[in-house]
């Protein structure tokens, strides 16, 4: 018995890549933006789940501005060859989006597909505008063309974990971005 649940009590092992201060001083800097950008209005953030939660939940508690949240779900068939299709969306927006100012919250952006079909169901709903925020983006691996406008970190093309990105499930409660080390 014991033997069987090896796999479900362990992690594999992991290196700090961005650390929580590190972390928590560019949410800042990317929310005072948005709290300038958007002075006077009032914002709809949309969380794509699961990824966007630690970094939405932190960055929408620095924002000075009315909120409201919507939250939708993505997920992607990671053997399937990725085209827009293999990306399944999932959860309904019940705040009207009609004129309003949307955010799409990410925890990170890979190819863009995700935040470009996001981004193009959004803008069928007549926004006044719709952006996209991201925790983490890997620019080298983008496949469609995305216009981020606000984001945290770009990183390489490799495979990060922690701070609501998964592995397999697991390792979102992480309170830092790390990195898988080959063992
Ligand atoms: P897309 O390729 O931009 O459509 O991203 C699809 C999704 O893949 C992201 O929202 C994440 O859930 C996941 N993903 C891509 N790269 C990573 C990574 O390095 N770590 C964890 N999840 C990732
Ligand atoms: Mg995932």
């Amino acid at each position: 018995m014991k033997s069987v649940q090896g796999n479900k009590t362990k992690l594999q092992p992991f290196e700090i890549m961005l650390s929580q201060e590190k972390i928590r001083r560019r949410i800042l800097e990317l929310a005072d933006r948005i709290n300038t950008d958007y002075a006077g209005e009032s914002l709809v953030l949309v969380g794509v789940l699961k990824g966007c939660i630690v970094f939405m939940t932190d960055l929408m508690r620095l924002i000075k501005l009315p909120v409201e949240l919507e939250f939708i779900s993505a997920a992607s068939y990671r053997k399937g060859i990725k085209q827009e299709e293999d990306i399944i969306i999932g959860g309904g927006v019940v705040i009207p989006l009609k004129s309003r100012h949307v955010l799409i919250i990410e925890g990170i952006v890979d190819t863009g597909r995700t935040a470009s079909l996001i981004m193009k169901k959004i803008s069928k709903l007549e926004p006044a505008s719709v952006e996209v925020v991201t925790l983490l983006d890997k620019p080298s691996s983008h496949r469609v063309k995305i216009d981020i406008k606000y984001k945290g970190f770009s990183i390489g093309n490799e495979f990060v974990i922690g701070y609501g990105l998964d592995n397999a499930q697991r390792y979102r409660n992480l309170p830092f971005i790390g990195r898988m080390i080959d063992n």
